[in-house]
């Protein structure tokens, strides 16, 4: 809380375009007409998936903006978080003034291929330390595919500054709807080569000055912002002659190349389950996970030890940073439980991406779990899991799904192993002796969904606890489908696992 504060506005912001003045094809400043950016005040609920960003890195604070992408996840731009090494995000207001909302930034990732002089992937995710509740005025955006075409209209919004020289924010959140121009124009206002395939420019096309100016840096750039908002490019530069100059601004494209993507796609929740209680499944570990490229996906684990969580191989592959929640049922309530970062991620050597032979992986974490009545570790089983074994499943399998209002409860639900050979009439001997599968064994629809990935499987859940699997695949045709899912038999495992752990 410390650095929030109008102070932190007068320091030097980092929004400030590296771009060089002069160079041959930058021409001359115009006569820009009247000075102010036009803009108008948002109101609450107009701009959910706005975001306000402060940064800090011990001695130096700044803002920036930033677009809810999922209950965790919040976009911005490279340069934003470059350096910081601690922060707030405020989501759900128009005026700043409002901190109730404030919330501890746990993690920051800029693009790996970022480049602070040419901004090429001036890209970065915040992971948010508690989940966002979503409602009328905190929604997730849904984030664009493709390259936009001249003369497509994107509204821009942020707390910048409104005139060049101004040095507070605005109070209130401010938007406007600009133009896109082709980036052959755009590269007439700056320096050769400056405008980069990832980039976009927009101005106002009445010379009138409007756009983006200091501290609207790493917010969004949407199209269709009142009926179907999809965001297509995060604010990232303006001309070197200020923003008041009357040039265009610059956006970069947050897919393709410089792309941010949940790799996992994440949908529903386990089908048709029950809520859990606290405690009642204590070996349940979340894991939140950053890959390269700016993607991000959620986890299912289990506590084997102090140190060690169990997930499947896929969970982790091109994993760079991940982090653990343990000893809480609701995500949304991160007050009970804990999160520590992991520092370390094993995928079994033997993983076959294509097969999904061997999906088995360990994260071990930074700061040793403290067992209690809310965590503790699962016993793992030595023995063959039998056909017509009742097993409990459970995960959260929904941090992503857009405008989702409902609580993040941990869910469970009960089904039956079948055999592999009955499996495989589903699958075409896709399933190996390592696999298990397991339907709902009812007309019911029951299962698991994406994001329970890498969660546990159980016998005896309520009497004596052992784990028997791991969550791996479900049918092609859907969560929805009633097909068997698949799983990893960690009996198969045992020898790797007391390897790799001790346990
Ligand atoms: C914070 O950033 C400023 C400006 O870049 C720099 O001068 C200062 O040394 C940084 N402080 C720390 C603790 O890194
Ligand atoms: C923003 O909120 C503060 C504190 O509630 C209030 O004093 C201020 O007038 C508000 N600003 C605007 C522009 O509404
Ligand atoms: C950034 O891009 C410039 C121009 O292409 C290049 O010279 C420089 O090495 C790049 N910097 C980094 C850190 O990649
Ligand atoms: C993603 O990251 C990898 C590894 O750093 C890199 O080789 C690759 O070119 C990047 N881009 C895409 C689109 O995968
Ligand atoms: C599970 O419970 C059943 C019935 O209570 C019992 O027979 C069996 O031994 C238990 N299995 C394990 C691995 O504890």
């Amino acid at each position: 809380m410390q650095f929030l504060g109008l102070i932190c506005f007068l320091m030097s912001l980092p929004w400030a375009l590296p771009l060089e003045e002069g160079g041959s094809t930058l021409i001359p400043l115009k006569d820009i007409g009247p000075h102010i950016i036009l803009g108008s005040d948002a109101s609450l609920g107009q701009l959910p998936w706005q975001a306000a960003l402060y940064l800090s890195n011990g001695t130096n604070s700044w803002f920036c903006g930033g677009s809810i992408i999922s209950k965790v996840w919040v976009l911005t731009a490279g340069h934003c978080v470059e350096g910081a090494t601690t922060g707030l995000a405020l989501t759900g207001v128009v005026n700043v003034s409002d901190q109730s909302t404030a919330n501890e930034i746990y993690d920051m990732i800029v693009h790996e291929e970022f480049n602070s002089s040419t901004l090429e992937n001036d890209i970065a995710l915040v992971a948010l330390r508690s989940p966002l509740k979503f409602d009328d005025n905190i929604k997730a955006v849904t984030l664009g595919t493709q390259y936009l075409d001249p003369n497509f209209r994107i509204t821009v919004s942020g707390w910048g500054t409104k005139h060049d020289d101004e040095v507070e924010l605005s109070q209130v959140l401010r938007y406007v709807t600009i133009t896109v121009i082709s980036n052959e124009r755009c590269q007439e206002y700056y320096e050769e080569g400056a405008i980069l395939d990832g980039m976009f420019c927009a101005m106002t096309s009445r010379g009138i000055i409007m756009g983006t100016c200091q501290g609207d840096s790493g917010g969004p750039a949407v199209i269709d912002a009142e009926t179907n908002p999809v965001h297509v490019g995060i604010i990232s530069f303006v001309s070197a002659h200020g923003c008041e100059s009357g040039r265009p601004s610059g956006m970069g494209y947050a897919f393709a190349e410089s792309s941010v993507q949940n790799k996992h796609n994440l949908g529903p929740r386990i089908i048709n389950g029950e809520e859990a209680a606290l405690g009642q499944i204590p070996w349940q570990a979340g894991l939140y996970f950053l890959g390269n490229n700016i993607t991000y996906w959620f986890c299912g684990g289990s506590v084997i030890n102090e140190e060690w969580i169990l997930t499947a191989a896929h969970c982790l592959v091109e994993v760079q940073e991940g982090y653990a929640f343990t000893g809480l049922v609701d995500l949304n309530n991160l007050d009970v439980g804990v999160s520590t970062d992991a520092s370390y991620f094993v995928l079994h050597p033997n993983y076959n991406a294509a097969t999904l032979d061997n999906d088995i992986g360990l994260v071990k974490i930074k700061v040793p779990l403290k067992f209690d009545e809310n965590q503790a570790p699962i016993a793992l089983s030595e023995d063959f899991l039998e056909d017509g074994t009742d097993v409990t499943l459970s995960g959260w399998g929904v941090l992503n799904d857009e405008g989702d209002t409902e609580t993040a409860n941990l869910n469970y639900v009960n089904l039956v192993v079948i055999s592999n050979n009955e499996c495989n009439e589903y699958y075409e001997d896709f399933v190996t002796d390592n696999m298990v599968c397991a339907s709902s064994g009812t007309s019911t629809v029951k299962g698991p969904c994406n994001g329970d990935n890498g969660g546990p499987v159980v016998i005896n859940a309520t009497t004596n606890p052992v784990l028997v699997a791991i969550v791996s695949f479900i049918s092609d045709q859907g969560c929805e489908s009633n097909l068997p899912s698949g799983y990893i038999r960690t009996a198969s495992y045992r020898d790797w696992i007391r390897e790799e752990t001790g346990v």
